[in-house]
């Protein structure tokens, strides 16, 4: 390439190069590469000497052209980035405006927020709340409740028992079949009045299907005092009813039997998917109401156990099913989806 060629891919160069300078420090770099005394231009110089002597002034004026356009270029971009704001963010400075990261919350499990929306209701009405364990002897999930020898839900199909050597000095033990064993050790340990609640999980072997698992969970109810009458179980349990179905829910009792209460009840409420008019509704199927718990007046055999006078005090208790009161209200279709644990189903509570 001869000199003058040189010359323009340099302009070319040159221009280009300071245009996108975005610093004063980058110009400074530039200004000393193109035009310092060690400089590509000073360069061209040298190399004058080798032209043919006609062509030594026209090189000369070429070459200085292109220093004055360099350092006109400069100039001017040195103008423009004064001008410009700031390119370095000073420090700490934080753009409200980028988009942020989004930050993956977890939810409570229908089945915990659930129980905690039952639970506050009856906090709300006056009842404490209390525990008792899973691994329950048979003094206390069964006898002490009433529950005869050779009541089904004491047979090996209907209860999960521990292996035959772990026998307590109350019984075999067992997975608790459900939350009434914790009524007799409440009661064991307090005087009345008393009014708890009782959340917890409870175990049965049966098959998973829509409606059953073998693992859910109740809640239990229980208060105790001088004067408890069955009038003031329909009255906690229908200001519970409408304070978590709706206040247009309707409630119902129907006679019933359990070992630990006399007289005994099941509690139905008007059906939450079609309103209680049945009309060709899979939910009810056509009935109109739905059973929801159990509850009665606490049998005196069970104060009996517990060392309460049975003359002096009375009791209700209820029970119902947590899983049945989030699929009710919730429309959930099948009890199996709570422990599935697929998020598509629990990122929607
Ligand atoms: N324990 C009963 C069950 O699991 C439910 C129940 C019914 C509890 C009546 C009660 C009651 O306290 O009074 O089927």
């Amino acid at each position: 390439m001869n000199l003058f060629d040189q010359l323009d891919t340099t302009e070319n160069q040159a221009l280009e190069e300071i245009s996108r300078a975005t610093g004063p420090e980058i110009l400074q770099q530039l200004e000393t590469n193109y035009l310092s005394r060690k400089g590509i231009l000073r360069g061209f110089f040298g190399q004058m000497a080798a032209l043919p002597d006609e062509q030594k002034p026209q090189a000369g004026e070429a070459i200085n052209r292109l220093k004055k356009v360099i350092e006109e270029k400069i100039t001017e971009q040195r103008k423009i980035l004064a001008a410009a704001p700031q390119t370095r963010l000073p420090e700490g400075f934080f753009d409200i405006s980028l988009p942020g990261f989004e930050k993956v919350t977890g939810s409570f499990h229908p089945v915990y927020r659930t129980m905690q929306e039952l639970s506050a209701i009856f906090v709300r009405l006056g009842f404490n709340i209390a525990y008792g364990p899973e691994i329950e002897t048979e003094f206390y999930n069964f006898t002490a409740l009433n529950i005869p020898l050779d009541h089904p839900s004491r047979d090996a199909f209907d209860t999960f028992y521990l292996s035959d050597s772990s026998v307590s000095n109350t019984g075999r033990l067992l997975l608790r079949s459900h939350t009434s064993p914790v009524q007799v050790r409440i009661m064991e340990k307090t005087k009345p009045p008393l009014q708890v609640i009782v959340p917890g999980k409870v175990f049965r072997p049966d098959t998973p299907g829509p409606s059953r698992f073998p693992m859910f969970h109740q809640i239990e109810g229980l208060m105790v005092d001088e004067n408890v009458s069955f009038a003031n179980l329909k009255g906690i349990l229908s200001l519970f009813i409408r304070e978590f179905f709706g206040s247009e829910t309707r409630m119902r009792f129907r006679p019933s039997f359990f070992p630990f209460t006399e007289p005994s009840a099941e509690v139905d409420i008007s059906c939450v998917i079609c309103g209680g008019t049945g009309d060709r509704c899979p939910v009810c199927r056509g009935e109109g109401w739905l059973e929801i718990l159990g509850a009665g007046m606490v049998h005196p055999k069970v104060f009996e156990a517990v060392n309460y006078d049975s003359e002096k005090y009375t009791g209700f208790a209820f029970g119902l099913g947590v899983e049945r009161m989030a699929m009710l209200k919730y429309s959930i279709n099948d009890i199996r989806l709570f422990t599935e644990n697929h998020l598509k189903f629990l990122e929607q509570f």
